[in-house]
């Protein structure tokens, strides 16, 4: 098994609700090579990302989540005593570490858009090397309510404002085509993707997956991901 240890040397940063984490594994190179190890699919289903994502079962990432989640969260994030055992590992049918990749291509076809997660806490590790990094974390507040996430009561009154002639069946595709249009959104915040930096993002807000990049996968946009759960 190949060692995927988090480095000791991390410097965290606190940023609104949101937290950065440089240096977050020892050695992010085994970490990306462990990444391109196996291949990278394109899932037929709607998601809310661009381009592929693989899975590789190189290291126990549980023992990762487990880690971030009892250590960086509980200590930098979570506030009024809440036990660091507030994060199940499983509550939807996704992979905890798994990677994605997308290219420049990816992004003309990109399904996703603007958004708010299901997860209070959303991990990224940026793996992308430092010559090829652009964008990166963007947080948004919507353009026509000001609306900081989707329980705003400004931004319930405006969609039911929008759906009221639309048939029903249409609704979803409505209401994704609006939060995939960013003339209907402002950005506000950026967090600047950087090689082996880990974000902790608060995801009960209006955020998305900043530009896609590269002409291969070696500079392409590479991430690993992790969610955190309420139980
Ligand atoms: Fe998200």
């Amino acid at each position: 098994m190949v060692d995927f240890n988090l480095s000791r040397n991390q410097q965290i940063t606190k940023f609104k609700d949101h937290l950065i984490v440089d240096g977050f594994y020892e050695f992010p190179d085994r970490v990306r090579d462990a990444a391109f190890s196996k291949g990278f699919e394109y899932r037929s289903e709607a998601v809310s990302y661009p381009g592929a994502e693989g899975y590789v079962d190189a290291h126990d990432w549980l023992e990762i989540h487990g880690r971030v989640s009892q250590g960086l969260i509980h200590r930098h994030l979570q506030s009024g005593g809440e036990p660091p055992s507030a994060f199940t590992q499983h509550k939807k049918n996704f992979h905890q570490g798994k990677f994605r990749i997308a290219t420049a291509l990816d992004e003309i076809y990109r399904p996703d858009g603007v958004h708010q997660d299901f997860q209070r806490w959303t991990g990224v590790v940026y793996l992308t090397l430092p010559q090829h990094c652009a964008g990166g974390f963007e947080l948004y507040s919507h353009s026509h309510t000001g609306a900081l996430d989707a329980n705003d009561p400004r931004y319930i009154e405006f969609l039911e404002n929008m759906l009221a002639a639309v048939p029903v069946e249409m609704h979803d595709y409505v209401v994704h085509e609006h939060m995939r249009d960013k003339s209907n959104w402002t950005l506000i915040d950026e967090i600047p993707l950087a090689y082996n930096r880990f974000i902790i993002a608060m995801a009960h807000c209006f955020h998305a997956t900043g530009v896609c990049f590269g002409s291969n996968i070696q500079s392409a946009r590479l991430s690993q991901h992790f969610e955190f759960y309420d139980c």
